[in-house]
């Protein structure tokens, strides 16, 4: 197969694991006989920098003609003190929005080899958890009406959650499907006890649920989520929430896989376009060092052929080849705690040589 992936390196260490992911996916190319070509598109500050803007037309216009796109982080404290619609974040929300991208899921999984690294209590740790977060991408706060007023105590931000029926039940209608591949066990998430647009969300999750007897579905409050999150993960199969909660809630959940080095992502609109990325951000703080752990972007590359190319033997390639380089100690910093660690481009070889 030829296939065609436009790349968003972005900033920090985006660049560092995005070429990761891309060594990865050449010697996939050569193992499996398939042509990839890659073209790169500025995002975000590195945007900024070049031509004023964090997404340039011909960025959105590569992204919206390749077969999928592959991205790495974007922002650094460089871009921090730009105005809201100038920020590198604003271009990754952009690109989203551009692409329909409504859909983001987010799989956390304890991967055996990460045991030790899990901060949670043995016995907790011991049952493992394998979750998957259908994150609401593109509407919710983050989409919402902004600004600056004057208020009651003089000057005033505001920012709206607004949710509209549509908008709920395509990602509801996801999260269902996704469910029913999985162990067939569903939370929704929200906080309806106090918002409006959550009970809008409940009541339309409840409607759902009518067309998948065979889903088991639990409505949940956010705060107790967060909670039940380190109490006891394994009570957690697919997980379907809005926008911001299932931001905080990835990392969260990231975190007790051990690292937020390790979750890929797929961002989907209602066909087989997406966009794949990390998780994490562009960890300005080690950026440019070779210190990044570049398996996130390498499972996002998994992601992206298994989603995107319907190439399943090679994606479960790219994770077989992950998880023997764990089993093998193997660790780049974040995940490290005893010995050296390996670097990005070091951990980069291992993985294709497990390949
Ligand atoms: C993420 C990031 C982004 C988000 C930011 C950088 C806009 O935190 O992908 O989780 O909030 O979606
Ligand atoms: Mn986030």
């Amino acid at each position: 197969m030829k296939k065609h992936i436009a790349l968003l390196r972005g900033d920090g260490i985006g660049p560092e694991i995005v070429d990761s992911a891309v060594e990865v996916l050449k010697a996939v190319a050569v193992k499996f006989g398939h042509e990839f070509t890659f073209t790169p598109y500025l995002i975000g500050g590195s945007a900024i920098d070049a031509c004023g803007k964090p997404l340039p037309e011909e960025t959105v216009e590569g992204c919206l003609a390749a077969d999928s796109v592959l991205l790495g982080a974007v922002g650094g404290p460089k871009w921090d003190t730009l105005p809201g619609h100038l920020r590198p974040e604003k271009a990754l929300l952009g690109i989203r929005s551009a692409m329909g991208l409504f859909t983001n899921l987010r799989p956390a999984k304890l991967y055996p080899a990460l045991k030790e690294e899990c901060p949670l209590r043995p016995d907790i740790v011991e049952k493992g958890f394998d979750i998957m977060i259908v994150r609401e991408l593109t509407g919710g706060i983050y989409f919402g009406e902004r600004g600056y007023r004057e208020g009651k105590y003089g000057e005033e931000a505001y920012d709206t959650e607004a949710y509209s029926r549509m908008e709920i039940e395509r990602i509801v209608r996801v999260a269902f499907e996704t469910a029913r591949k999985r162990r067939k066990k569903l939370t929704s998430i929200d906080k309806a006890n106090v918002l409006e647009t959550s009970r809008l969300w409940r009541k339309i999750v409840h409607e759902i649920a009518a067309e998948y007897p065979d889903v088991e579905v639990a409505d949940m409050l956010v705060d107790n989520a967060a909670m039940q999150l380190v109490r006891n993960p394994a009570q957690f199969d697919t997980i379907v929430t809005s926008n911001m909660f299932g931001d905080i809630l990835s990392d969260e959940a990231s975190q007790i896989t051990g690292s937020i080095g390790m979750l890929p992502s797929a961002s989907l609109n209602d066909g087989t376009k997406g966009l794949y990325e990390p998780i994490h951000g562009s960890a300005p703080d080690i950026a440019g060092q070779n210190k990044a752990n570049p398996i996130a972007t390498i499972l996002s590359a998994a992601m992206l052929l298994l989603y995107a190319f319907d190439m399943k033997a090679e994606s479960d390639c790219i994770v077989n080849a992950v998880d023997k380089v764990l089993n093998a100690g193997l660790r780049t910093a974040d995940l490290c705690r005893v010995g050296a660690p390996l670097t990005c481009t070091e951990m980069t070889q291992k993985v294709i040589e497990n390949l």
